[in-house]
């Protein structure tokens, strides 16, 4: 549905903060897939999913989007916008109306619904979201906790009802509770079909959440495919400046004395096998 094709960014070319963000990116993204973009702070994820949309041009390469050239002049910015639905860094600092109902309702409304599909969009959101939507919908945005901030953002995008959402960092600078509520409404969406890209230098919050992992470096994909494989790649991880996932070594550990304990992605089912194994 979405490829970058020999894609390379280059942030203020000829002058000396000359900086060469992507080199020749390639990559395809498929309906329903669920994908983590890691690296590095600098290493270009930011950069990379603003070409999905088009907010970024590239200065090679091209962004296909259903096999058209959103870059080649008459692509609707509002068809692109419909289709990838993209939640920035610290998307709270972007707030501006007075009401949760008037903030979500903002992009449905640029897109021409009428007052009843809004309204309609705008609860789906909410509820997709996990509030409680009579409680919150008149209320400040800005005057609610940082995670359900955070959660209200991702349900403004999520109220276009976007083929793809991206995800870039929504659980940077959450505590621990924020950040499993985030966590667990992202899973959501991912069991509801959409295609989720996850955007993270979280290792812990990249192996749980996705099948498949995009690591870069320096602005080179250095691996595309399953999370597990990355993992298990420790020399690769280690490398690129990336810690193992605390679950892995967690399980590399107790590998010397319970050698067959099953490769697992969350530490609920190693617990598990422990306490059925030391019960015995
Ligand atoms: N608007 C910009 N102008 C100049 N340089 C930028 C800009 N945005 C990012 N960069 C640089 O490009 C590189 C990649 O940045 P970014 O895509 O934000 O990485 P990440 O999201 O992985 O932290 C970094 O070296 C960063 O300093
Ligand atoms: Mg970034």
């Amino acid at each position: 549905m979405l490829e970058i094709r020999n894609v390379s960014v280059i942030y203020d070319p000829k002058t000396i903060f000359k900086k060469e963000a992507l080199i020749n990116v390639s990559l395809k993204i498929g309906y329903g897939e669920l994908i983590s973009i890691v690296g590095k702070i600098g290493s270009g994820k930011s950069t990379l999913i603003q070409l999905f949309n088009g907010l970024i041009k590239p200065d090679q390469g091209n962004v296909f989007l259903n096999g058209i050239d959103i870059n080649e002049g008459n692509v609707p910015r509002k068809e692109i916008i419909k289709k990838i639905g993209i939640v920035f860094q610290y998307p709270e600092e972007q707030f501006f109306a007075e009401t949760v109902f008037d903030e979500i309702a903002f992009g449905p409304r640029n897109l021409g619904q009428n007052d009843v599909k809004v309204k309609e969009s705008v609860l789906y959101s909410l509820e997709t979201m996990g509030f409680n939507v009579s409680e919150i919908i008149e209320r400040s945005p800005f005057h609610l906790s940082g995670g359900e901030k955070r959660r209200i953002a991702i349900a403004s995008v999520l109220a276009m009802r976007p083929d793809v959402i991206v995800l870039d960092e929504p659980a940077a600078g959450m505590d621990y509770e924020g950040k499993m509520s985030i966590v667990t409404q992202v899973r959501k969406q991912i069991e509801k079909g959409m295609t989720v890209v996850f955007v993270t230098h979280d290792m812990d919050e990249a192996f749980y959440l996705s099948d498949r992992l995009i690591a870069l470096d320096k602005g080179y994909v250095v691996f595309d495919g399953p999370s597990k494989d990355f993992f298990q790649n420790e020399p690769l991880v280690n490398k690129i400046g990336l810690e193992i996932p605390f679950t892995i070594s967690f399980r590399k550990k107790l590998l010397k004395c319970f050698p067959d304990i099953p490769f697992s992605k969350d530490i609920d089912s190693l617990i598990e096998f422990l306490s059925v194994r030391l019960s015995h």
